[in-house]
């Protein structure tokens, strides 16, 4: 019941709607309420009682109108709903309760001030709102409530599984879609969904719908029950995971100066913390201290990581070649080049897994072409697996064992690795 058929007939007949419609699967008439007008001017509408601005829609039209309707669809479950931003805030839930309990629904549009309250009292059975905000007329709310119902009538959508893998149908929100090509502006589609596993694409989905579910609408997430043991693992590792600082800002580098030496020593503590939870007996005395650093600083072979203006890593790059390195066990160093040494680095506890530790080893490498060198050495505790997993995930090779001298007292075994940056032309 509108004021615009035109305009809700146009929408309405067109896309997967208008072809359900062809097919007689549904059916959507958009009734002119001025043709129920008693008087001459077909009007539909008076000044509000009471004084005040704008007019407000006749009951008279509206129930003549209701009549006409009603008396042609006597042996439906019918339902009359006026599309009101004062009704009860319209969900896929409401979607759902329409279309399994009713064959029949009269969606009411209001214009101007709205409707004589007594239509409403008298005749309808529920008002709905698209939400808390105000339209000029019920047909948008109408159509969206008539789309969203109609695709819920088998034969409208292909098959079931179109709608209740969708946002909403189960309190969550859809995982993200992609379609082709694989690599579009330099962004390429998630790894797992080309590789044609679907138990895992079906594991990587219920995780991106947990987690959007939870991004996105805090609200409706706060509202799931879940029970299922693979959900709650998801869960489990979707907020391990959500602990992890996302890098927004860009990353710089920049030399550091004496006046970075408190954060520097904040991350060394950090650091220091870290490794004793994983019993790695690296940096458990009292090095690295501030003097290191204070005579890394005035050779220019400190430099701090930013993201954005915050103080996030750090690293020691220095074309001083390490004496501990000389004798080296279990294997040799391969590059027959001068080679320079990255001796200390850490990123602060809270980048820790965002990717900056990534980033570090990418500015290693451009310092060391600064320095116009093409090896960097290094070494790492043999508990210390994570060094050793970003090392060998950034280039580097094992190439034996060294013993260090810089902490008495504890243990000086360390494994060596060794990258060779490739040259102009693309060779080690
Ligand atoms: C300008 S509104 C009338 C608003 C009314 N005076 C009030 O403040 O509650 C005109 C018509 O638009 C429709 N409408 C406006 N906002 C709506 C919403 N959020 N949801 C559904 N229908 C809405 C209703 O049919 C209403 O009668």
């Amino acid at each position: 019941m509108t004021l615009f058929p035109a305009v809700v007939d146009a929408v309405m007949h067109e896309s997967i709607i208008g072809r359900a419609a062809e097919k007689g699967i549904v059916q959507i008439n958009c009734v002119q309420i001025r043709d129920f007008t008693e008087n001459k001017q077909n009007q539909v509408d008076d000044y509000p009682y009471g004084g005040g601005r704008g007019c407000v829609m006749m009951a008279q039209p509206l129930k003549s109108c209701l009549d006409n309707i009603m008396s042609t669809t006597k042996n439906l479950r019918s339902r009359v709903i006026y599309l009101s931003p004062q009704g009860r805030p319209y969900t896929q839930e409401t979607a759902k309760r329409l279309k399994r309990d009713y064959d029949h629904l009269v969606l009411v549009c209001g214009h101007y001030e709205g409707v004589d309250e007594r239509f409403i009292e008298h005749c309808v059975d529920e008002e709905i709102s698209l939400g808390d905000f105000v339209l000029t007329g019920g047909e948008i709310a109408a159509m969206a409530v008539a789309d969203s119902v109609c695709r819920l009538v088998p034969g409208v959508l292909s098959d079931e599984e179109c709608y209740t893998g969708e946002s909403h149908w189960d309190g969550l929100l859809e995982y993200p879609q992609y379609t082709r090509p694989a690599l579009w502006e330099g962004r390429r589609v998630p790894e797992v969904l080309i590789n044609g596993d679907h138990e895992k694409v079906d594991k990587w989905r219920r995780k991106q719908q947990l987690q959007r579910t939870m991004e996105k609408r805090p609200d409706m997430f706060s509202r799931l029950e879940l029970s299922d043991e693979e959900d709650l693992a998801l869960l489990r590792q979707i907020k391990k995971e959500a602990g992890r600082m996302k890098l927004t800002e860009e990353v710089t580098c920049r030399p550091a100066a004496a006046g970075d030496i408190p954060v520097i020593m904040d991350m060394v503590a950090e650091a220091k913390k870290s490794l004793g939870r994983f019993h790695v007996d690296q940096w458990q005395g009292d090095y690295p201290r501030e003097n290191i650093f204070r005579d890394d600083i005035s050779r220019g072979e400190c430099f701090l990581l930013l993201h954005g203006d915050e103080p996030a890593a750090f690293f020691v790059l220095s074309v001083m070649p390490e004496p501990c390195y000389d004798e080296i066990k279990d294997g040799k160093w391969t590059a027959e080049m001068p080679a320079c040494v990255l001796h200390r680095s850490a990123v602060a506890g809270k980048y820790r897994g965002s990717g900056m530790a990534e980033r570090l080893m990418l500015f290693v490498e451009r310092q060391a072409r600064a320095f116009g060198l093409r090896c960097i050495r290094t070494d790492t505790h043999k508990k210390n697996k994570p060094m050793q997993n970003l090392l060998r995930q950034s280039g580097y090779r094992y190439r034996g064992n060294v013993e260090i001298d810089g902490e008495p007292g504890h243990d000086s075994a360390r494994q060596a690795f060794e990258k060779i940056l490739k040259n102009r032309c693309g060779e080690k």
